[in-house]
């Protein structure tokens, strides 16, 4: 790592940080693994290059008004050309793995041969798209760093939205199996870790209920977007997603587990949602939150039916699991991929209208009445809207989900701080990250609590390693240990980068 300008103040603070375990330094069990996570949009640029498909995103964000600062992932930070250089990055923090996503439309272009004529399930297979894989899969392999590799990080071809309307349709089964089954053929021999997809929970939420993620399908009117479309697609995309993570599976399982020894799982976004109070209605409350954001996608995986609370307050909005669907999904994770960032008070709605008025559609009252954030912070409020910081949380939604997993194996796919950047903050300001390193270390410290108390974790990823697009909102929102210059693409440590790294090296992970 290069040398940092560090303050005497901050040398004596990151001191006083420790390792963030100082109680137990070594209650990370063997092989733990500590990495960085990424996305493909969000870091791999060469939108063009060598094959590449249009994928939604570049579609997406070159249209005006959807990214606050008029930006997109054209160039983003240029992996597909620097991957080199930021494994050397990742070598100097001491990771043993790094989290990336696959982009799909590099792997099948869809460029039909001709109008007629498609090889396989869509267009070909970019033999440029596989080398880049390998070449990304086998560098990291070579610094010992394993690759952890999710199919999809909410981009697609943009010919599946334009032929079908991607996860509306039960065609997209069909399509993510076809891609998946290319990547475990063409990567598994070396990649032991597989998520198939990245924040279902959120994709549907943004993607088909507030429009501030392609195909900006709205249920209800929410910022810009005022259509009225279908109030059942975020449960059509819902369902089609979570089938096409079985079919993955069945696919990995049937064909490639017993030869390849890998894993496989899905990631969600867990937040944790506190009762405002003891009382049993705001417990319930509570837990109604936790089954419409975590479980409404981890029960069908785990137990093959949706939460019984959503079906109880939905009904027949719900789309069913057929008897065969059912038992396909039964135990179809090896693994829960966790991103925790943020815990919120919630409150009960069901009998006082919270936010009377806003919601037009009768599904979207019933979402409102169901839970709704209440707006006290539950912890020290940052730059960015979401983001409060309780470290408390990472302890209680590990706890929550190993009870009614059954102590599933758990990974944190991704935590981490984010800023904006401001008009008139320069690179020292951002280098000097104190308040990320603190962070990490309370949310690291809660989760060894966790795993102390016999949790089932076996990994833990910083979102992020580099600055990147933070889809809507661009390049305003940096949550990563280095810094990148968006108009030279330099990466610079930042203090947070030097504190990571001593927190992996005082942990001493037994191999
Ligand atoms: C979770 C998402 O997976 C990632 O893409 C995003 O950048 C981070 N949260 C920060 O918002």
């Amino acid at each position: 790592l290069l040398p940092l300008p560090v303050s005497p103040e901050l040398l004596t603070l990151k001191q006083s940080l420790g390792n963030g375990n100082n109680n137990n330094p070594s209650s990370f069990p063997p092989n733990f693994l500590f990495g960085t996570a990424s996305s493909a949009y969000q870091y791999e640029g060469g939108y063009l290059s060598d094959g590449k498909g249009l994928n939604n995103w570049d579609v997406y964000t070159h249209r005006p008004g959807k990214v606050i600062d008029g930006s997109n992932g054209d160039v983003a930070v240029d992996r597909y050309h620097r991957y080199l250089e930021d494994i050397d990055l990742m070598e100097s923090l001491g990771v043993n793995s790094y989290r990336f996503s696959i982009s799909w439309a590099r792997i099948l272009p869809s460029k039909p041969l001709n109008d007629r004529i498609f090889e396989g399930r869509f267009g070909y297979v970019n033999v440029a798209g596989i080398d880049f894989y390998n070449n990304l899969i086998d560098a990291l392999l070579l610094k010992g760093i394993k690759p952890f590799v999710t199919l999809t990080h909410v981009d697609l071809p943009q010919e599946i939205e334009d032929r079908y309307g991607s996860w509306l349709s039960p065609e997209s089964q069909l399509d993510f199996a076809y891609f998946a089954d290319i990547c475990f053929k063409s990567f598994g021999d070396r990649v032991k870790y597989w998520v198939t997809f990245n924040e279902p929970n959120f994709q549907v939420k943004f993607g088909y209920r507030e429009g501030t993620f392609p195909p900006s399908r709205c249920s209800f009117p929410f910022g810009n977007c005022t259509s009225g479309d279908s109030e059942k697609e975020p449960f059509i995309a819902a369902h089609n997603i979570i089938l096409s993570h079985a079919a993955a599976v069945h696919i990995y399982r049937s064909k490639y587990e017993a030869k390849q020894g890998g894993s496989i799982g899905i990631v969600i976004n867990a937040a944790w949602f506190e009762p405002i109070s003891s009382s049993m209605a705001d417990k319930l409350v509570a837990e109604r939150a936790q089954c419409f954001t975590t479980n409404w996608f981890l029960d069908p995986i785990v137990f093959g039916i949706y939460p019984p609370e959503m079906q109880s307050i939905f009904g027949s909005i719900l789309p069913e699991f057929s008897k065969t669907e059912k038992e396909m999904l039964k135990k179809g994770l090896d693994f829960i991929g966790i991103n925790h960032y943020s815990s919120y008070y919630v409150q009960d709605c069901m009998f006082t209208a919270c936010e009377p008025g806003t919601r037009t559609s009768k599904t979207e009252g019933l979402w409102a009445q169901s839970y709704q954030k209440n707006g006290i912070p539950i912890g020290e409020s940052t730059d960015v809207d979401w983001l409060y910081v309780y470290p408390g949380g990472m302890e209680k939604i590990i706890t929550y989900v190993k009870k009614r997993f059954n102590n599933t194996p758990m990974i944190i796919t991704e935590n981490g701080y984010g800023e904006v950047t401001k008009a008139n903050s320069t690179i020292e300001d951002s280098l000097q990250d104190v308040n990320r390193a603190k962070y990490m270390a309370g949310y690291l410290d809660s989760l060894s609590t966790a795993i102390r108390k016999g949790a089932d974790v076996r990994g833990y990823f910083a979102w992020s390693l580099l600055d990147n697009f933070e889809w809507e909102y661009g390049f305003t929102r940096r949550f990563e240990l280095h810094h990148v210059d968006f108009k030279t693409l330099k990466r610079t440590p930042k203090f947070s980068a030097t504190w990571y790294k001593n927190f992996i090296a005082e942990s001493k992970i037994p191999d």
